[in-house]
């Protein structure tokens, strides 16, 4: 079983479809191990992203992921980080594939809908960022 981070980020918690990509990842095959709903203050994400810092789409990244609440998932299954990125589609929602939750749910690159971990390392550094070992189940 593997881990990843799931975030359901402020434009799809606005849309209130919190609950269709829940759905949509457990209809995928993952359990839901953590959720949280958060406010993140601009050094929070600022922290999350901190890779991102310096380029030109950071500044944006940031205020949007702080202009309202985002929704933090521990996503569990086999293969859970290439099987959530799949699920998501391209970052870009217009090179999404169809059916995919950036595709349904993405206004923009920025806008994207959903955050997923990239690579193992990535999955236990987020993981840890935003969930401590009793959030986990
Ligand atoms: P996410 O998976 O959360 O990881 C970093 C985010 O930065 C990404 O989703 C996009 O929302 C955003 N991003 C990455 N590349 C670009 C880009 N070229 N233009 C605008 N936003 C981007």
């Amino acid at each position: 079983m593997e881990r990843t981070l799931g975030i359901i980020k402020p434009n799809a918690v606005r849309k209130n479809v919190t609950g269709k990509i829940l759905a949509m990842w457990e209809d995928a095959g993952f359990r839901i191990a953590g959720l949280k709903k958060v406010q993140l203050t601009k050094a929070a994400a600022g922290g999350f992203y901190k890779e991102h810092e310096g380029k030109f789409f950071y500044e944006e990244l940031v205020n949007f992921m702080t202009s309202g609440p985002v929704v933090l998932v521990a996503l569990e299954r086999e293969n859970a980080i290439a099987e959530n990125r799949r699920l998501m589609g391209a970052t870009n929602p217009e090179k999404a594939d169809a059916g995919t939750i950036r595709k349904v749910y993405g206004d923009s690159y920025t806008e994207n809908s959903v955050h997923g971990s990239d690579s193992p390392e990535s999955a236990a550094r987020e993981l840890g960022y935003f969930f401590n070992v009793f959030e986990t189940l």
